[in-house]
This record gives C-alpha cells, sequence and structure tokens, in this order.
C-alpha cells in the first residue's frame, strides 16, 4: 500500500463532523482546552487507495444488503498467518457487526442472566456497560502494578474461576489502556487457569496490530497450536 509521506502532516479538525472524541457530549463543556484521547479512533486522513477503493463503492449509487467477497476472507487468513503465525480455517471465521457486539453476544451464547463476567481494570470502559448492559455480574481482578510495569494477578485470577459462578473472562490482549502487549507464556497461564477452571475466555484484540515490534502480539486463539 502506498501511503504520502505528509499524510501525517495535516491537521484535520475533527468538530467538522460531530465526532464522538471531541464531542462536548464526551469532553464537557470546555472541549477546546482538552486533548481528546478517551475514544481510540484517528486523527489522520485513510490512506488515497481506501478513500479511492470506498468512493468508488459510492459512485455506484446503490447500498443493498451485499454478500462478502471471498477475498475478505483469503485476505484475514493471510494476514493472521504471515503477520502473526497463526494459521486460521475459514470455517472458523463468525461474522460480527463490531467487536463490542462479538463480546455481547459471546456473553448472551455461553454465560446467563446473573453470571460472573471477570475484567482485569483498569481496562477499556465499554467491557463495563457491555456486563451490565446483559444483566451479567461484574468480577473484577485488578491489575498489579509494581515498578511502573503492570501485571494480571493470575492467583487472583485462579481463585476468581474456582468460583462455579463466574463464567467468563474477558481479555484485553493487548490491554487497553495501560498498553501491555501480553506475552506468550502470560497467556498461557491465563489458558491453564481458566481451562482448568472451565472458565471461557473471550479475548479483545482489537489492538493487535498496532505493536512495537519489539513486543510482538500472540492471538489467545493461537496458544493451542504452540
Ligand atoms: C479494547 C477495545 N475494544 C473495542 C473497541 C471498539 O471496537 P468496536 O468499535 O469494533 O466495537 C475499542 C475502541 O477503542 C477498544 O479500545
Amino acid at each position: 500500500m502506498l501511503i504520502p509521506e505528509n499524510l501525517f502532516d495535516e491537521n484535520i479538525h475533527r468538530t467538522v463532523v460531530p465526532a464522538l472524541k471531541t464531542h462536548p457530549k464526551v469532553l464537557g463543556g470546555s472541549s477546546e482546552n482538552l486533548f481528546a484521547a478517551g475514544v481510540a479512533d484517528m486523527d489522520f486522513k485513510a490512506p488515497p487507495c481506501v478513500l479511492h477503493a470506498m468512493q468508488e463503492r459510492l459512485n455506484h449509487g446503490v447500498f443493498g444488503y451485499e454478500a462478502l467477497p471471498d477475498e475478505l476472507f483469503c485476505a484475514l487468513i493471510r494476514w493472521f498467518d504471515h503477520r502473526h503465525r497463526w494459521k486460521i480455517e475459514e470455517e472458523i471465521i463468525l461474522k460480527a457487526p463490531n467487536v463490542l457486539n462479538g463480546l455481547a453476544t459471546a456473553a448472551q451464547s455461553f454465560t446467563d442472566q446473573g453470571d460472573g463476567i471477570i475484567v482485569q481494570p483498569p481496562v477499556f470502559f465499554d467491557f463495563y456497560d457491555i456486563i451490565k448492559e446483559n444483566n451479567r455480574r461484574l468480577v473484577t481482578n485488578p491489575l498489579l502494578l509494581k515498578d511502573g510495569f503492570y501485571k494480571m494477578d493470575l492467583e487472583g485470577l485462579d481463585r476468581l474461576t474456582q468460583d462455579p459462578k463466574n463464567k467468563m473472562l474477558f481479555l484485553c490482549n493487548p490491554h487497553n489502556p495501560i498498553g501491555r502487549v501480553w506475552g506468550k507464556s502470560e497467556l498461557m497461564a491465563v489458558g491453564d487457569v481458566c481451562e482448568r477452571n472451565g472458565v471461557i475466555v473471550v479475548s479483545d484484540e482489537i489492538h493487535g496490530d498496532i505493536t512495537f515490534p519489539s513486543h510482538p502480539y500472540t492471538p489467545f486463539g493461537s496458544m493451542g497450536d504452540r
């Protein structure tokens, strides 16, 4: 993909459209003086090839229901293989409107009302809403902060997962907002604890593609293959 050198130089005013990130509903009354970091979305334009493809689709002018192109699955499978060394089959891919709906669907499908869902705060705020809105019980296993470095509390996780009323863990990998890219041994330990205690891990990996090369992201789903 060709990305123009000056793509990141242009200062684009997000307020021209009602962007949630800069909206007074999110930033409060005196929004001009605040830096909007609460919602993870772009302040840069999408690259020209993306804008061009969208413009072409727009020019067609009809926006009815569409079948997903086969290329989408091929692209996804190749991406995970080449970029993240995880070989997946098309059969295991399920579609969801977005990541958070995927989490809500998993909660509804594999837990009952009143069941506990474990989160590891500080964590992306929408996890709390999903649990509340689906009448599940919020169970917290706070991350441990030591010498400026966050770790998962695996003993705490072991204790909480032993409670048969706690049925699911919402893992955030890499973890928003603390920025840790969980390593293989940490993910393996989470998998071991949850498997032993019969807790389903639902891993939100939306930030998996934007890590530093020194800290490669490991898809949680790939751990069984390693
Ligand atoms: C950890 C995490 N999950 C999910 C989302 C939102 O994903 P989606 O818009 O696909 O539901 C965000 C957005 O900031 C996020 O940080």
